[in-house]
């Protein structure tokens, strides 16, 4: 039975996951693959929120399966039912921090999680035809933090700097890179790996830095900078994350891995300098006071990363992907899409994120 116009996408509730299923059926998918519908399986962790995708409910190109990748049972029969002609894989547990105070469930679904991904596209890929076992692929994404810190000076991440990963997130995913290329040198399954740059955007979980910052800076709460405030990360949009994808799937090199990034390096103070500016300037507080009065240097993050930087070459020369927002214009259309869903920001505040919110920050000490 030949394979149909579908994909298969994990953890497409969350942040990333999200964005590209609406970007993927917005665009009428990839020219190649040229797919029709998505089917997302999503184990709906505090990360997952069906809301991000409420713009979907109805849609005949779209379904909706909640269950963990862990789960082979379920994959092998999502994978039987829809026959998809690629599996993208965002499904993980994201947060640095999280991964610091708590991480076994990294390790179960970043590294077990995506073992058995695999292993089920294997049994799946083996019963293709030739010809769709040719065009099939198995898209792993995952993040430059696998390639460790970076030195102010040192050249930026390409796709041969050796693996040094610092976090128990980032050791997770980078065991999980390195099954998702086994898989293509032992078993010839068409694996693709991207390794990508700090988003942000809508629908970030508000856990992570950009998102955080806007809502405590509206609500007139401390903004926690870690250490000196001087750490250095890559920003990228979101949708430009989503079209180098989309590129990968399309023309992306099976056992290749392409690393994506905005060419945006910001320190983090500077960062949250920036959003207060434009919170100031969307919503301006009585008697003008500048939320940058807000800033409170706390306790670093153990094994902070100092400095990442992507050498986006390979896909810009390979596959013709360049970021097409500009941070500043990025960041100002997130502040404002964070000021105009306050729905959508209650609903992910509920308890659980009110309980992590206190164990990261309680405790950390005011510098
Ligand atoms: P996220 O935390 O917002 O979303 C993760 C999603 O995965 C959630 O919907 C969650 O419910 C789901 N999930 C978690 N465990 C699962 C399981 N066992 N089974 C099924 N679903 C499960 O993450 P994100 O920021 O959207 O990141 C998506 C991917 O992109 C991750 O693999 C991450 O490592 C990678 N990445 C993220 C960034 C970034 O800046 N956020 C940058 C580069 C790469
Ligand atoms: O580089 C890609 C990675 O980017 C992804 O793989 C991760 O999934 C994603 O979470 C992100 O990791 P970071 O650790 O860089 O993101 P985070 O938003 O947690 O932090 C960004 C920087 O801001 C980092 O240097 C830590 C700092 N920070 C973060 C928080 C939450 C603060 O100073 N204060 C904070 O409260």
């Amino acid at each position: 039975m030949s394979t149909q116009d579908t994909i298969l996408v994990t953890g497409g509730m969350g942040f990333i996951g999200s964005n590209f299923i609406l970007t993927w059926i917005k665009a009428n998918g990839a020219a190649v693959l040229n797919p029709t519908s998505v089917v997302n399986l999503d184990r709906l962790t505090y990360a997952g929120n069906p809301a991000n995708l409420a713009a979907l409910e109805g849609n005949p190109r779209y379904s909706f399966t909640r269950g963990d990748i862990c789960d082979a049972e379920l994959v092998a029969s999502l994978l039987r039912e829809h026959r998809p002609r690629a599996i993208v894989h965002f499904a993980a547990e994201s947060h640095v921090d999280r991964s610091i105070t708590s991480p076994e469930e990294f390790i179960r679904t970043n590294v077990h999680g995506t073992f058995v991904l695999l292993e089920q596209a294997r049994a799946y890929w083996n019963g293709l035809s030739p010809a769709d076992k040719e065009n099939f692929r198995f898209l792993h994404v995952s993040t430059d933090e696998v390639y460790g810190t970076l030195g102010p000076h040192d050249p930026a991440f390409s796709e041969t700097t050796p693996y040094a990963p610092n976090s128990p997130y980032a050791a997770s995913k980078a065991g999980s890179d390195h099954l998702a290329r086994a898989y293509f040198h032992t078993f010839h399954i068409p694996v693709l790996t991207t390794n990508c740059s700090n988003n942000y955007g809508p629908y970030q979980f508000p856990e992570k830095l950009i998102p955080l910052m806007i809502l405590n800076a509206l609500e007139g709460k401390p903004l926690p900078v870690y250490g000196d405030g001087k750490n250095v990360r890559d920003w990228l949009f979101v949708e430009d994350h989503c079209a180098a994808i989309r590129a990968v799937l399309e023309r992306g090199r099976p056992g290749e891995t392409y690393n994506i990034g905005g060419s945006s390096e910001k320190a983090n103070i500077d960062v949250v300098h920036t959003i207060c500016s434009l919170v100031d300037e969307m919503r301006p507080e009585p008697g003008s006071a500048p939320r940058t009065r807000l800033i409170t240097y706390v306790q670093d993050r153990p094994g902070h990363d100092r400095r990442y930087a992507i050498d986006a070459t390979k896909i810009t020369r390979e596959l013709g992907w360049q970021p097409a927002e500009k941070f500043e214009t990025g960041l100002r259309k997130t502040v404002q899409w964070y000021l105009e869903n306050s729905a959508w920001i209650d609903s992910v505040r509920t308890g659980a994120y009110r309980e992590w919110i206190a164990k990261n920050y309680a405790e950390r000490l005011v510098l």
